[in-house]
């Protein structure tokens, strides 16, 4: 994929995990990036990038590092389950300051949202991308009102969002669940690119998935950005597929170990969230 952005590209969790595989893939393909995190950037800036020290709980600090961006890559934040106290900063004040600097700057936002907004459905069902919010957690309920904060924002302002529900993007799968919610790194920069370089995205969801042949997801906005995975997670099953936790909870939920974190209830929550009238 030769085509680079016109404008800078806004990363932000640049110094972790993901952020890291996608400022160098970024950076080699020589994309104008601008970096930014609240802990120091550990690898060589790659050619062409800045890196800037902020926390997303500071707006003045997000508009500035936003202002001519294009595009702002949003993958900072508390990136698992936390006290509610810790998730607010970060995840709920986070997001609204990067979409308010999105629209000052009339820039795209890819969001890095996750299968945790989704993870009280259960195993068996195969969801689409218009499936109801079943958060396992604050971490989860912080995604499900980000991809919200994406909706309103387009619908109001016109400020365009492709959210990545990303299911476990590692180098390896390293457990039976995960052969389900795979993404390979190559699969996850392809799809940033095209939900980044695409001429027109709206408001989407897109499940961040390798082509599983266990996975649990279905129709999403994929076709509107030209992406599909080319990886999968399937020459993992004869080594993890009888790599599970022994937890009931944790087994029969998509969102997995997250969904038992403080888990109260006694009977399980049913499969679908309404009676029948
Ligand atoms: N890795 C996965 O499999 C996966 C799955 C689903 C969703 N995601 C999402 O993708 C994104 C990246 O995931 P990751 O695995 O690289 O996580 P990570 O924890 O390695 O990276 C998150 C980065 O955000 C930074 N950060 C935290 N609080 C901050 C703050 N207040 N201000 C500025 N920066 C702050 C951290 O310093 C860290 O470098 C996260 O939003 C995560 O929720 C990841």
């Amino acid at each position: 994929m030769d085509e680079i952005p016109a404008r800078p590209v806004l990363l932000t969790g640049a110094s972790g995990a993901l952020g890291r595989v996608l400022a160098k893939e970024l950076g080699a393909a020589g994309w104008p990036l601008r970096l930014t995190d609240i802990r120091p950037f550990p690898d060589p800036l790659p050619a062409g990038a800045g890196f800037t020290r902020a926390d997303l709980a500071d707006g003045m600090a997000i508009l500035r590092l936003a202002e001519n961006c294009g595009t702002i890559l949003h993958f900072g934040g508390v990136s698992v389950e936390r006290p509610f106290a810790e998730v607010l900063g970060p995840n709920i004040q986070g997001l609204y300051h990067v979409y308010e600097a999105a629209r000052r700057e009339r820039a795209r936002v890819v969001f890095a949202s996750s299968n945790h907004a989704i993870g009280f459905h259960e195993r068996s069902e195969r969801l689409d991308h218009d499936c109801q919010f079943r958060p396992d957690g604050y971490y989860g309920v912080s995604k499900a009102y980000g991809e919200l904060l994406g909706r309103l924002y387009w619908d109001k302002h016109g400020v365009e969002n492709v959210n990545l529900r990303i299911g476990g993007c590692r180098p390896k799968v390293n457990n039976a669940r995960t052969l389900a919610i795979w993404l390979s790194y190559a699969d996850l920069v392809r799809l940033v690119m095209q939900a980044t370089l695409a001429p027109a995205v709206g408001t989407l969801v897109i499940w961040g998935a390798s082509n599983n042949a266990r996975g649990f997801w279905g129709r999403d906005g994929r076709a509107v950005i030209g992406w599909a995975p080319e990886d999968s997670a399937d020459p993992f099953i004869p080594g993890q597929q009888g790599n599970v936790s022994g937890n009931p909870v944790e087994e029969r939920y998509q969102g997995g170990p997250y969904c038992a974190i403080d888990y109260t209830r006694t009977e399980p929550s049913p499969k679908t969230l309404f009676p029948a009238a």
